[in-house]
């Protein structure tokens, strides 16, 4: 039976979520059902759906004691909401039910495993937050909390493991049978460090060891791990707090890390090779995998930034999104990323132009708008000229406000930039990345859907994202160089 908790904030999120008019939403990017929306939870196959679970504060567009929103789809783009899953309303989770991950149990059952939040009060009146890991089990739709909860607690930390920050249980079926869960925690001097335990049943936990530690290398708390085999390695994601920059790869703040590497299964000894951002641009955090039923390995992170999202500019009924599914590779010691295959079943309306001599002034296309697009470019410098100085695409465009991708190709720098999107607020409106290119030569393919931008590099070797809050009516798409740059774009509107 659901507690009286979770009964309101189901009856709350359906009467919000009719009064949010569809067009102020993503077309194909998660949205919460009303109110705000964190990181990505519980992203799962179970039953012929994907199950995708999110920290939910229904009552407002800003974070508050976290809910689990919980939404299903078949194609990882069109999302039907159920009804909330998770409400704080036990004494171990009373002041939250933090990020946590989703599996089926042998018995058929979905497991979800989260973070249970407690606040304690401390002698001069301030609290700590205690955090340990709890169990739901359900039918795709309704939950019970085991009674044996929590599942995990301070008693399962190596020695110096900080019990105010343990969280974020990504749990998988390991081959050997056997479950298995890594949760990020930290030292008492807020060293990031992921811990690995297991499971014969999936209900009763045990400690590993510590599959890997930050040494003060990557920020300092380590947040939402997920660690998965691909393509013949082992990788492991994870969000620092409170990173400091490393030249173009690492930016202030709370980041990425992307760890690639070999993994020895009889110790747990996972050895790092290879380390890098998942995503370059502004808004991309917290990301969680799924192994879909063909096999494929598929990521959504919340795509939002900590430091901005509190910065409005203008008043919002729902605030937060996911990103697009994102399938993985690994080559060569780099990640990749492409948008799900899915996404090219959304294409209609192709528009294609070759051979495009751009120079000078900003350039419109017949046929290339849209707020909702998926544009392929190559960017290559004319034949017998000079190498051009600079190439820019600006999007969501009108008389007053864009936003742009621009390259440098004598630095190597792909810029985002969203300072002319509209937005009032004095926060980061740009990042750059250092890329590859070929002599001046660019491959890039540029997502919209209505309220972002995912600029996929090179088929994914890099990706930047960043959310715009533009007014729909801007929908321009206009092209310019410094110098003279050769063109060819292949425009489809997503539907
Ligand atoms: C990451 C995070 C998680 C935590 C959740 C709380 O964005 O801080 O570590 O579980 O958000 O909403």
């Amino acid at each position: 039976m659901a507690s009286q908790t979770l009964r309101e904030a189901r009856k709350y999120e359906e009467m919000a979520e009719a009064q949010i008019p569809q067009e102020a939403r993503p077309a194909f990017h998660l949205s919460p059902r009303a109110g705000w929306m964190n990181d990505p939870n519980g992203f799962s196959w179970y039953q012929g759906m994907y199950h995708m679970f999110y920290q939910y504060h229904p009552y407002s567009s800003y974070w508050g004691p976290m809910h689990w929103g919980h939404a299903v789809s078949r194609d990882l783009l069109h999302w039907e909401y159920l009804p909330a899953a998770l409400a704080p309303d036990m004494p171990y989770d009373k002041d939250g039910c933090f990020s946590g991950s989703a599996l089926e149990l042998a018995d058929g059952r979905q497991m979800l495993m989260y973070t249970g939040v407690l606040h304690e009060p401390q002698p001069d009146g301030s609290f700590h937050e205690i955090q340990t890991q709890c169990i739901a089990l359900g039918d795709g739709r309704d939950y019970e909390k085991l009674p044996e909860n929590p599942v995990l607690t301070e008693k399962a930390l190596p020695e110096g493991g900080s019990r105010y920050d343990f969280r974020d249980p990504k749990a998988w079926l390991g081959e050997d049978g056997r479950y298995y869960c890594v949760a990020g925690n930290c030292t008492g001097d807020k060293d990031g460090q992921i811990l690995l335990y297991s499971s014969a049943d999936g209900l009763h936990w045990q400690y590993e060891g510590i599959l890997a530690k930050n040494n003060g290398r990557f920020g300092r708390m380590w947040e939402c791990p997920d660690f998965f085999e691909l393509d013949g390695k082992h990788v492991l994601l994870t969000s620092p707090q409170d990173m400091l920059p490393r030249g173009f790869e690492y930016h202030n703040g709370n980041g990425t890390l992307c760890l690639i590497g070999s993994y020895e299964k009889e110790g747990h000894v996972f050895t790092e090779e290879h380390d890098q951002s998942i995503d370059y641009g502004i808004d991309f955090y917290a990301p969680q995998t799924v192994l879909t039923p063909d096999g494929r390995r598929v990521m959504i992170g919340w795509m939002q930034n900590w430091d901005t999202c509190n910065m409005r500019s203008q008043p919002k009924t729902w605030f937060g999104q996911m990103s697009l599914p994102r399938e993985l590779s690994v080559r060569e010691g780099r990640l990749y990323q492409k948008p799900v295959r899915e996404l090219e079943e959304l294409r209609r309306n192709k528009v294609e132009y070759h051979g495009v001599k751009v120079a000078g002034e900003a350039l419109r296309l017949a046929g290339i708008e849209g707020r909702t697009v998926d544009m392929e470019l190559e960017i290559a410098p004319a034949q017998g000229r000079e190498l051009y100085r600079k190439f820019a695409v600006r999007f969501a465009q009108d008389q007053e406000r864009h936003t742009a991708i621009s390259f440098r190709p004598h630095e190597s720098i792909l810029k985002i930039d969203r300072k002319f999107s509209g937005s009032r607020r004095a926060i980061i409106h740009q990042r750059r990345s250092l890329v590859r290119h070929e002599g001046g030569a660019l491959r890039l393919r540029i997502v919209l859907d209505r309220f972002s931008a995912e600029v996929f590099v090179w088929d994914g070797e890099q990706v930047l994202t960043a959310t715009i809050d533009t007014p729909l009516s801007a929908d321009g798409i206009s092209f310019y160089a410094d110098g003279e740059a050769v063109l060819d774009v292949v425009k489809y509107d997503l539907m």
